[in-house]
């Protein structure tokens, strides 16, 4: 009888060092994991760029002609700061309404330029064309140029640099 005590005990001691084991292993992958999958996911989807970009003095920019900017944005991705040029164009009509357009169409993603001549937007890639104020005229294009938030403090003018899906008929940051 006593002998079969001694093997019960045995048994449950056994299983509670295992339980107590599983559960400290368990809290290790825990304290190492959570970092590992933040840094992961900041390394992948977290790219975030700083909220307001200097643009220009909005003096310099000419009303009722499209002028591409071009200026440097602060992108924190994966705990590391960087500098990317980036540009976006500029319409001011006068100097209390201006819009910006991300340079990017919103077909596929190239670089469209300003025809002077045409007076329109167009993307050398797939011929889409858009008006000065961003509507689509012609071509594949699902919607008009993306417009940036734009800012004015003391007559500069401020951006905020955001990517959006293309192809899609909506206007979806990513
Ligand atoms: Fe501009 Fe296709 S990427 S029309």
């Amino acid at each position: 009888m006593d002998e079969t005590n001694n093997k019960d005990s045995v048994t449950t001691r056994r299983k509670f060092i295992a339980i107590l084991v599983g559960f400290m292993a368990s809290v290790n992958a825990l304290a190492l994991g959570v970092p590992f999958i933040r840094t992961l996911v900041s390394a992948s989807g977290g790219r975030r760029e700083e909220a307001w970009t200097r643009v220009g003095e909005l003096g310099s920019f000419p009303a009722g002609e499209p002028m591409e900017a071009r200026f440097a944005t602060l992108t924190v991705e994966a705990y590391q700061h960087k500098s990317v040029l980036n540009s976006a164009w500029v319409v001011k009509k006068s100097d209390t309404e201006v819009t910006v357009f991300s340079p990017i169409c919103t077909h596929l993603g190239c670089h469209y330029a300003w025809n002077v001549e045409t007076g329109h937007f167009e993307c050398p890639c797939h011929a889409s064309v858009f008006a000065p104020d961003g509507s689509v005229l012609s071509g594949p294009a699902p919607r008009p140029l993306d417009t940036l938030p734009v800012k004015t403090e003391n007559g500069v003018l401020f951006v905020r640099w955001e990517r959006f899906r293309t192809g899609s008929p909506n206007k979806i940051i990513v």
